[in-house]
Protein backbone atom coordinates (compact mmCIF):
# COMPACT_ATOMS: atom_id res chain seq x y z
CA UNK A 1 0.00 0.00 0.00
CA UNK A 2 0.94 3.53 -0.88
CA UNK A 3 -1.26 5.15 1.37
CA UNK A 4 1.16 6.28 4.18
CA UNK A 5 3.77 7.49 0.94
CA UNK A 6 1.00 9.38 0.21
CA UNK A 7 -0.07 10.76 3.09
CA UNK A 8 3.51 11.94 3.70
CA UNK A 9 3.15 13.56 0.06
CA UNK A 10 0.67 16.02 1.05
CA UNK A 11 2.04 16.51 4.60
CA UNK A 12 5.19 17.76 3.07
CA UNK A 13 2.88 19.81 0.12
CA UNK A 14 0.59 21.28 2.88
CA UNK A 15 3.84 22.48 5.27
CA UNK A 16 5.48 23.85 1.75
CA UNK A 17 3.41 26.70 1.70
CA UNK A 18 1.59 26.19 5.32
CA UNK A 19 -1.47 28.71 5.63
CA UNK A 20 -2.14 31.14 8.10
CA UNK A 21 0.92 30.38 10.38
CA UNK A 22 1.60 32.70 12.99
CA UNK A 23 -0.26 35.04 16.19
CA UNK A 24 -3.14 37.29 14.90
CA UNK A 25 -2.76 40.41 16.57
CA UNK A 26 -5.89 41.68 16.41
CA UNK A 27 -8.18 38.32 17.16
CA UNK A 28 -11.22 38.36 18.85
CA UNK A 29 -10.17 34.59 21.04
CA UNK A 30 -7.29 32.69 21.01
CA UNK A 31 -7.35 28.79 21.77
CA UNK A 32 -4.25 26.82 23.17
CA UNK A 33 -4.08 22.82 24.17
CA UNK A 34 -0.86 20.96 24.47
CA UNK A 35 -0.33 16.96 24.46
CA UNK A 36 1.36 15.83 27.29
CA UNK A 37 2.69 12.48 25.04
CA UNK A 38 4.56 13.97 22.39
CA UNK A 39 5.18 17.53 23.81
CA UNK A 40 2.97 19.38 20.80
CA UNK A 41 1.36 22.80 21.62
CA UNK A 42 -0.82 24.23 19.32
CA UNK A 43 -2.36 27.77 19.28
CA UNK A 44 -5.34 28.90 17.40
CA UNK A 45 -6.46 32.62 16.89
CA UNK A 46 -10.00 33.43 15.47
CA UNK A 47 -11.17 36.77 14.44
CA UNK A 48 -14.66 37.16 13.27
CA UNK A 49 -16.70 39.48 11.08
CA UNK A 50 -20.15 40.14 10.03
CA UNK A 51 -21.51 39.21 7.14
CA UNK A 52 -25.37 39.18 5.68
CA UNK A 53 -26.03 39.83 9.47
CA UNK A 54 -24.04 37.20 10.88
CA UNK A 55 -20.91 36.34 12.01
CA UNK A 56 -18.54 34.74 10.50
CA UNK A 57 -15.20 33.35 10.85
CA UNK A 58 -13.33 35.93 8.77
CA UNK A 59 -9.51 34.49 9.70
CA UNK A 60 -7.83 32.17 11.91
CA UNK A 61 -4.01 31.54 12.42
CA UNK A 62 -2.12 28.70 14.19
CA UNK A 63 1.25 28.47 16.32
CA UNK A 64 2.87 25.23 16.60
CA UNK A 65 5.74 23.80 18.56
CA UNK A 66 6.57 21.52 15.24
CA UNK A 67 4.31 18.38 14.77
CA UNK A 68 3.97 18.48 10.90
CA UNK A 69 1.08 16.76 10.40
CA UNK A 70 -0.67 19.00 13.29
CA UNK A 71 0.75 22.06 10.95
CA UNK A 72 -0.74 20.48 8.03
CA UNK A 73 -3.97 20.13 9.60
CA UNK A 74 -3.91 23.16 11.38
CA UNK A 75 -3.01 24.89 7.99
CA UNK A 76 -5.95 23.31 6.00
CA UNK A 77 -8.20 23.34 9.21
CA UNK A 78 -7.75 27.74 8.81
CA UNK A 79 -8.43 27.74 5.72
CA UNK A 80 -11.62 25.56 5.58
CA UNK A 81 -13.43 27.35 8.80
CA UNK A 82 -13.21 30.89 6.91
CA UNK A 83 -16.96 32.06 6.73
CA UNK A 84 -18.11 29.58 8.57
CA UNK A 85 -20.08 30.51 11.89
CA UNK A 86 -18.71 29.16 14.97
CA UNK A 87 -21.64 26.73 15.47
CA UNK A 88 -20.57 24.99 12.07
CA UNK A 89 -16.69 25.48 13.14
CA UNK A 90 -17.79 23.53 16.05
CA UNK A 91 -19.51 21.25 14.36
CA UNK A 92 -16.53 19.89 12.31
CA UNK A 93 -14.70 16.60 13.44
CA UNK A 94 -10.62 16.16 13.24
CA UNK A 95 -11.40 14.21 9.92
CA UNK A 96 -13.11 16.93 7.82
CA UNK A 97 -10.30 19.36 9.65
CA UNK A 98 -7.90 17.03 8.21
CA UNK A 99 -9.80 16.55 5.04
CA UNK A 100 -7.44 17.17 2.36
CA UNK A 101 -4.66 14.97 3.87
CA UNK A 102 -6.89 11.90 4.05
CA UNK A 103 -7.46 9.26 6.65
CA UNK A 104 -4.59 9.43 8.96
CA UNK A 105 -3.29 6.15 10.35
CA UNK A 106 -3.36 5.60 13.97
CA UNK A 107 -0.51 7.43 15.07
CA UNK A 108 -1.68 10.79 13.73
CA UNK A 109 -5.26 10.96 14.83
CA UNK A 110 -4.67 12.70 17.98
CA UNK A 111 -2.37 15.55 15.65
CA UNK A 112 -5.85 16.19 13.89
CA UNK A 113 -7.56 16.04 17.33
CA UNK A 114 -5.25 18.53 19.07
CA UNK A 115 -6.17 21.35 15.96
CA UNK A 116 -9.89 20.14 16.74
CA UNK A 117 -9.57 21.12 20.08
CA UNK A 118 -7.68 24.16 19.74
CA UNK A 119 -10.12 24.96 18.00
CA UNK A 120 -13.15 24.40 20.11
CA UNK A 121 -10.80 26.11 22.70
CA UNK A 122 -10.60 29.15 20.49
CA UNK A 123 -14.41 28.87 19.85
CA UNK A 124 -15.65 28.92 23.31
CA UNK A 125 -12.96 31.50 24.92
CA UNK A 126 -15.32 34.32 23.96
CA UNK A 127 -17.65 33.11 26.32
CA UNK A 128 -20.00 31.48 23.89
CA UNK A 129 -20.64 34.90 22.07
CA UNK A 130 -19.92 33.40 19.05
CA UNK A 131 -21.11 30.15 19.37
CA UNK A 132 -24.86 29.44 18.72
CA UNK A 133 -24.94 27.51 22.01
CA UNK A 134 -24.57 28.40 25.07
CA UNK A 135 -21.27 28.37 26.49
CA UNK A 136 -20.55 28.54 30.48
CA UNK A 137 -18.64 32.45 31.06
CA UNK A 138 -14.91 32.14 30.56
CA UNK A 139 -13.15 34.02 33.23
CA UNK A 140 -9.62 34.54 31.92
CA UNK A 141 -10.90 34.76 28.08
CA UNK A 142 -7.94 35.91 26.12
CA UNK A 143 -4.81 36.25 27.61
CA UNK A 144 -2.40 38.68 26.35
CA UNK A 145 -2.27 37.77 22.70
CA UNK A 146 1.48 38.54 22.79
CA UNK A 147 2.25 35.77 24.82
CA UNK A 148 4.38 32.95 23.59
CA UNK A 149 4.27 29.36 24.13
CA UNK A 150 5.63 30.33 27.73
CA UNK A 151 2.90 28.76 29.96
CA UNK A 152 5.14 28.18 33.08
CA UNK A 153 5.46 32.04 32.71
CA UNK A 154 2.36 33.25 31.80
CA UNK A 155 0.06 31.66 34.77
CA UNK A 156 -2.80 33.32 33.11
CA UNK A 157 -2.77 31.31 29.57
CA UNK A 158 -5.20 28.74 29.73
CA UNK A 159 -3.77 25.30 28.43
CA UNK A 160 -5.43 22.06 28.20
CA UNK A 161 -3.44 18.74 28.18
CA UNK A 162 -5.09 16.13 26.57
CA UNK A 163 -3.91 12.82 28.46
CA UNK A 164 -6.84 10.66 27.21
CA UNK A 165 -7.59 10.08 23.49
CA UNK A 166 -10.57 11.96 22.74
CA UNK A 167 -13.79 10.02 22.11
CA UNK A 168 -14.34 8.85 18.89
FE1 LIG B 1 1.57 14.69 18.71
FE2 LIG B 1 1.52 15.28 16.14
S1 LIG B 1 2.79 13.85 17.15
S2 LIG B 1 0.52 16.31 17.72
Amino acid sequence: MTMNDDLQKRITEALRNPQNMGELTDADSVGTVGNSDCGEMLRLWIKFKEQNGKKVIDRATFQSFGCETAIAVASLATELIRGKTAAEALALRSEELAGELGPLPPMKIHCAELVESALRSALKSDGGQAAAAPAPPVADAAPSLLDKFTPASNPGTRIIFLDAPGPG
